[in-house]
């Protein structure tokens, strides 16, 4: 009776296990795009572009009045809003997919929703739906859609929240559901609407996982589109994790995620704000992020007119150039080797037999690998395709501690920014990681 028991309980768990294995599979099927995408471009667009100021955190902080906040709703224009130009200029970055702020924690929403007024078809100058052509625009140049989305919704009569100071209530059930069911509908309105390939939650710290009911919500989410992509902030439900500007030291345990970065220090558009970081240093990051198998998502904020900051189009264009250049060596790769064995970033091809060196700097004599086990078969630099000369040193034949392997970097193959080289190896790639060996004879 016993021994029948057991033997029903280890079937049910290997059953259990298989299944848990298979949804593993599934999901790697479904996060397949946004894994070789690389790198996404994310758009903070709204009625905050007209001030320059904060985007929501304004007035919420207390920095501006509401009134006065939305009083931007007035200048919001879009007059030159060219949705097909920026997505080819997106594209030409050589990002694969874009986010859009359809709605951020204000509550103004980009499209024109049928569940509230406060919407820019019917507040502002704009006076049509800015998410529909953009959409269009994404799709015709072939590039993913992201939605954002704020849970919250700091204008809502039924949400809790109104500014730091200030709160509408605190536990009424009722109005608590009347804002869940509002949010619900918003959100199938979207996803009918657009069908997003991915949606990007924000602000879910206010309640926890129960209280905004995140298992219904990404459930129905998944029910309307069972391929779509729903970041992780929602308390847990999502798919992928979303560090915020500080790049990641160690590799992520999540082998899906995406650092979300500003150019300067604003998400939105704020015309005072001119610390831009460098095209250099955002390739760096990149190349750092890409070193660790994660996806960058590089924000824009364009103006209240629709046209985007000439710094941030100098920006998309030179990473542009870069990506074009070095496309073998960021789109489809994996995640490199671990620190130690070389003096940078490193990615690998999808099936480890070539190792992509990254290089933001001027050697003063040849690169270094060490504790690589592989041979190698040819070097070259990506985008260029000159042929490298290399040479092992320091292999004791009695040791299986790897060699030296030095790389010739002449300074004519250099890149602006950073030199990426191609190492063809002797099957996939195999690192020695113990702390070397003493002779036992020879
Ligand atoms: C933070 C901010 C928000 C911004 C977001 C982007 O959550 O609240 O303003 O949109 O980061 O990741």
């Amino acid at each position: 009776m016993k021994k029948k028991l057991l033997a029903i309980i280890l079937l049910l768990t290997n059953l259990f296990m298989l299944q848990a294995q298979e949804s593993l599979a599934e999901k790697t099927k479904r996060m397949q795009w946004f894994k070789d995408a690389k790198l996404g471009i994310f758009i903070h667009w709204g009625i905050y572009s007209v001030n320059g100021i904060d985007e929501s955190w304004s007035f919420y902080n207390g920095y501006i009045s509401y009134e006065d906040y939305m009083d931007q709703l007035n200048g919001f224009t879009a007059v030159n809003y060219h949705p097909e130009e920026w997505a080819e200029l997106i594209k030409e970055s050589g990002a694969k997919y874009a986010v859009l702020t359809a709605k951020h924690h204000d509550g103004v929403a980009l499209w024109d929703t049928k569940l509230s007024d406060l919407n820019v078809v019917k507040k502002t100058p704009a006076g049509r739906d800015l998410v529909t052509p953009f959409v269009k625009a994404l799709r015709k140049n072939r590039l993913k859609v992201g939605i954002y989305f704020s849970q919250l919704d700091w204008s809502h009569p039924d949400y809790p929240h109104f500014t730091r100071k200030e709160n509408r209530y605190s536990n009424d059930s009722l109005r608590w559901n009347n804002f869940l069911k509002f949010r619900h509908d918003q959100l199938m309105e979207l996803c009918k609407k657009f069908k997003p390939d991915l949606f990007w939650f924000d602000g879910d710290w206010d309640y926890n996982a129960e209280q905004w009911k995140s298992k219904e919500m990404s459930r129905d989410l998944r029910k309307c589109d069972p391929k779509v992509i729903l970041n992780s902030r929602i308390n847990g439900y999502g798919d992928y994790s979303t560090p915020e500007q500080g790049v990641p030291i160690t590799k992520p345990a999540d082998p899906w995620w995406e650092l979300c970065m500003t150019m300067n220090d604003s998400w939105g558009y704020q015309g005072n704000d001119h610390n831009y970081k460098t095209p250099n240093q955002i390739i760096r990051i990149f190349t750092d992020v890409i070193g660790m198998g994660g996806n960058l998502l590089l924000d824009i904020g364009p103006k209240a007119d629709g046209t985007i900051p000439d710094e941030q189009v100098a920006v998309l264009k030179e990473l542009g150039r870069w990506t074009k250049k070095h496309s073998e060596a960021v789109y489809g790769t994996v995640a490199g080797l671990p620190p130690g064995h070389f003096n940078g970033p490193t990615a690998l091809s999808k099936d480890h037999t070539i190792l992509y060196l990254y290089l933001d700097n001027i050697p003063k004599g040849p690169v270094l690998i060490k504790g690589l086990k592989n041979e190698v078969n040819r070097i070259w630099v990506v985008g260029k395709g000159t042929k490298l000369d290399w040479k092992v040193m320091m292999k004791a034949y009695w040791s299986s501690v790897p060699g030296l392997l030095y790389i010739d970097v002449p300074e004519e193959v250099l890149d602006e920014q950073v030199t990426v080289i191609a190492v063809l190896l002797k099957g996939p790639a195999e690192v020695y990681r113990k702390d070397g060996q003493v002779i036992e004879s020879n």
